[in-house]
Formats: C-alpha cells, sequence, structure tokens
C-alpha cells in the first residue's frame, strides 16, 4: 500500500520552501521593525478556547475544526488560527504585566476541515500579529499600514485593501436587529444557507455567494450606518491617519469576518485573482476577547496573513524576461567569427547581449532580435567588414548609425549606455 498524504495538506519541497523563507525572513525584519516580537504557541490547544473566542455559530467551529479526545479524555483541538493561543498564552503568563503594550507575531501551521482548493488547504501557514493593550484608532492605522509595507515588500501584485466597521456591543445588537427585520422581509428569496443564518448569526449571510442572494442583500441596511458615535469617532479616526501618510485602501461595507471576536476596525488584503480565495490577509480589533476568555481588558488587534496564498500570488507574477541591450546580427563566416568574439567582449561589458547561433538569413535573425526585445542590432557582413562600417539599429525608433569595426568594442559603449 502507498502512503500519501492526507488530502489537503502538502509538503513543502526543496525549490518551494526558498519562497517561504524569503516570506519568513522579510516578514521577521519588518515586524521588528515595528516593535513586534516572536511567539510561539503549541499547535494543540483545548476546544474550549477555540470555541470560546471564534464563537459557536460560526463556520469554523460548527464544522472545520480537527477536534479529538486525547487518552486522558480530554477535548483537544489542532489550532483553526493563531489569536485565541496567542491571548491564551499572554493571559497565562501575564505578559501584559510586563509591558502595557504588547506586539507579538507568530508564524506557523493551522488546521481547519474545509473543502481543499486552489488557495484553500486543510493544513494551511499564517504569519500572524497581535498588538495587546491598547484601544487607540492610531494602532490600528500602524498596522494597516505595516501590513501594506509587507505587501510592498515582497512585490505582492495588485492587492487592494479593504476596510469596514463592524461597531461594538453598544451599537452592533440594535444593527442585528435592523439586518434580521430587513432578512425576514424577503426570508423566501434567500438561500437555506442563508435563511439558516438570518437568525444565528444574520451578518455572515452578507458574505453570501450565491447569485439569487445578491439582489437583496446589496439593498440591506450596512453597519457602517449604524454605527454608535464612540465607534464612528474611532472609524474616522482610523481613516484621517490612514490619509495622512496616503496608504490605500477602500471601504467594503459588506465586508464580515468568519470569526465573532471582532469589534470596531475590520480589514482584508484582497485579490481577484484566486478565484474565491481572495483574502491574502485579514484581521481586526477585538476589543473584548480577552475579557471573554476570562481575562482583564485588554483591547487589541491583529492580523494573519496566509502564506500559501501569498506564494500562489508571487509565483503568478510575471516577472518580464530581461532585454537584450545589443543583438548582433552576422552573414557569412568571417562577420560570424567577429560577432562572436563582439559578443564575448560586450557580456564581460556586463551587458545583455546575445547572437544567433545557427547560420541563419538577416530576416530570421532580425526576427529574433525583435522577438527578444532587444535594444540594439548590429549588422555585420562580408562588405561591412571590407568597408570597416557596420550598421547600429535603434530598433525602438528604426534609426540606424554607421559605427567603424576596427573601434570595436570600445565605441559601441557610448551608444548602450545611453539611454533608451
Ligand atoms: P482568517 O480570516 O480566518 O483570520 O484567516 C487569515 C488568513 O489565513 C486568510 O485571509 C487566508 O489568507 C488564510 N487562510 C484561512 N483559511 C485558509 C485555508 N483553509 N487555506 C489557506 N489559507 C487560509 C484569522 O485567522 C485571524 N486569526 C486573523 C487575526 C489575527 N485577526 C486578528 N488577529
Amino acid at each position: 500500500m502507498k502512503i500519501t498524504a492526507i488530502k489537503g495538506m502538502n509538503d513543502i519541497l526543496p525549490g518551494e520552501v526558498e519562497l517561504w523563507q524569503f516570506l519568513e525572513q522579510t516578514a521577521q525584519q519588518l515586524f521588528g521593525r515595528y516593535g513586534y516580537r516572536e511567539i510561539r504557541v503549541p499547535v494543540v490547544e483545548k476546544t474550549e478556547l477555540f470555541t470560546r473566542s471564534i464563537g459557536e455559530a460560526t463556520d469554523i467551529v460548527e464544522k472545520e475544526m480537527y477536534t479529538f479526545e486525547d487518552q486522558g479524555g480530554h477535548r483537544l483541538t489542532l489550532r483553526p488560527e493563531g489569536t485565541a493561543s496567542v491571548m491564551r498564552a499572554l493571559l497565562q503568563h501575564r505578559l501584559y504585566q510586563q509591558d502595557p503594550l504588547l506586539k507579538l507575531y507568530y508564524k506557523g501551521p493551522m488546521f481547519r476541515h474545509e473543502r481543499p482548493q486552489k488557495g484553500r488547504y486543510r493544513q494551511f501557514h499564517q504569519i500572524g500579529v497581535e498588538a495587546v493593550g491598547s484601544a487607540a484608532p492610531l494602532l490600528d492605522a500602524q498596522i494597516l499600514i505595516m501590513l501594506w509595507d509587507f505587501g510592498q515588500a515582497i512585490g505582492l501584485p495588485e492587492v487592494e485593501l479593504q476596510l469596514n466597521s463592524l461597531g461594538c456591543d453598544q451599537c452592533r445588537p440594535d444593527y442585528r436587529q435592523a439586518l434580521i427585520h430587513y432578512l425576514q422581509q424577503h426570508q423566501q428569496q434567500l438561500c437555506p444557507d442563508c435563511q439558516r443564518r438570518l437568525h444565528s448569526n444574520p451578518m455572515r449571510t452578507l458574505d453570501c455567494k450565491v447569485p439569487g442572494c445578491q439582489p437583496i442583500l446589496a439593498q440591506a441596511p450596512i453597519m457602517l450606518d449604524h454605527l454608535c458615535g464612540t465607534c464612528e469617532e474611532h472609524f474616522q479616526a482610523v481613516r484621517t491617519a490612514l490619509d495622512d501618510v496616503q496608504a490605500p485602501y477602500s471601504l467594503n461595507p459588506r465586508m464580515v469576518r468568519g470569526l465573532d471576536y471582532y469589534t470596531k476596525t475590520a480589514f482584508e488584503l484582497v485579490t481577484d485573482r484566486l478565484g474565491a480565495q481572495s483574502a491574502v490577509a485579514a484581521g481586526g480589533r477585538y476589543d473584548k476577547l480577552t475579557h471573554d476568555l476570562g481575562g482583564p481588558d485588554l483591547p487589541g488587534i491583529g492580523f494573519a496573513m496566509g502564506m500559501e496564498r501569498l506564494i500562489l500570488l508571487l509565483q503568478q507574477a510575471t516577472t518580464p524576461a530581461p532585454q537584450p541591450r545589443l543583438f548582433i546580427a552576422a552573414m557569412g563566416p568571417s562577420p560570424r567569427r567577429l560577432a562572436f568574439k563582439l559578443l564575448h567582449q560586450t557580456q564581460s561589458q556586463g551587458y545583455y547581449a546575445d547572437m544567433e547561433p545557427e547560420n541563419k538569413s538577416l530576416k530570421a535573425q532580425m526576427r529574433r532580435a525583435d522577438r527578444l526585445g532587444a535594444h540594439y542590432v548590429l549588422i555585420l557582413g562580408e562588405d561591412e567588414l571590407q568597408q570597416d562600417q557596420a550598421q547600429l539599429r535603434h530598433m525602438a525608433s528604426g534609426e540606424q548609425q554607421q559605427v567603424a569595426i576596427s573601434g570595436m568594442p570600445q565605441n559601441l559603449w557610448p551608444v548602450l549606455d545611453a539611454t533608451g
């Protein structure tokens, strides 16, 4: 019997692992510059930690956790995310007594029993950060900017930072009622999932992808119109700070998060290049989480990035092929020998240069130069050799100039160095 890896749990092979190391090293350096220090927590925790923090009525807790009983009869779970474990650790070790504003980051595997597809796995990896001990909107803005900086540092292509506020215990219940009231009026047109969520977790309906639900959800009331004074002020202050440094973001009033601990600011870094798995990173504020876990009130905010998704995006980003500065087209034995020598000298000088190794027609060689995107083509034939004059063509403009063969290669450098 051939034993293979478990579905949705992947090996990371040599050749791939270098990109992982690059992401991890970049995170360590960049987050370090913002004052974040690494914390390592176990992969297995008591099940209760996740049910209490993530929320009973979430997809994660309802159907995606790897939960089992160990030999001692304890109910344990492979962590589906990192925030709950980090909060557990900082409460258990009272880290908040050492530092009123704790800035922590972590990395490692997470486990969710989801249907595997591109960008969605059962064992996946996150790099996450948590800042705990301040409710100040400047902390939200700083963390958002740090996430954006990370994207820039690794060269993440075409992502959008989306922002929303999910309110607090003061304003969310009223909004919830308004949303339920609206959804009830259209209950018949909603999909079975939305009908079920209508009472258990009505805000999750806003996330529904079923086409039939869209016209109804598009008209649904939004949290941003129901924020209390404190949440409104907080959200505006976050936006102002982001605007002050011209950080790019857009509002997504329909963004809801799959975990219940969020309050106020919520955000996602999204792409449209990964099909349904649009969130590359996501997070938000969780001002009540430590209290809900039996600790003191410690407002906090954080995010986690999906490493597999970051890597998929980086692999998709097509880096344009380098273009030769010079292509040498030569016809006849003597010109080809000269071309070969000149090619070597040009390359030794530090330029990317190329020529056709086969003895092909001028037309075929020019086609090749064009396909490679060569900036200049040097044309060498028997006549040129006799007259000590070769044509140097600038491909973009089509302009040609005469260059003395006896002065080569030195007389080529000024031309190749010029911009254009
Ligand atoms: P999350 O939105 O559940 O948030 O996950 C964060 C990121 O992990 C997602 O945006 C995605 O990139 C990646 N991810 C999630 N599930 C999978 C999967 N099955 N396969 C591949 N990648 C996945 C959290 O986990 C929160 N703990 C984030 C946070 C930190 N909030 C505050 N602090």
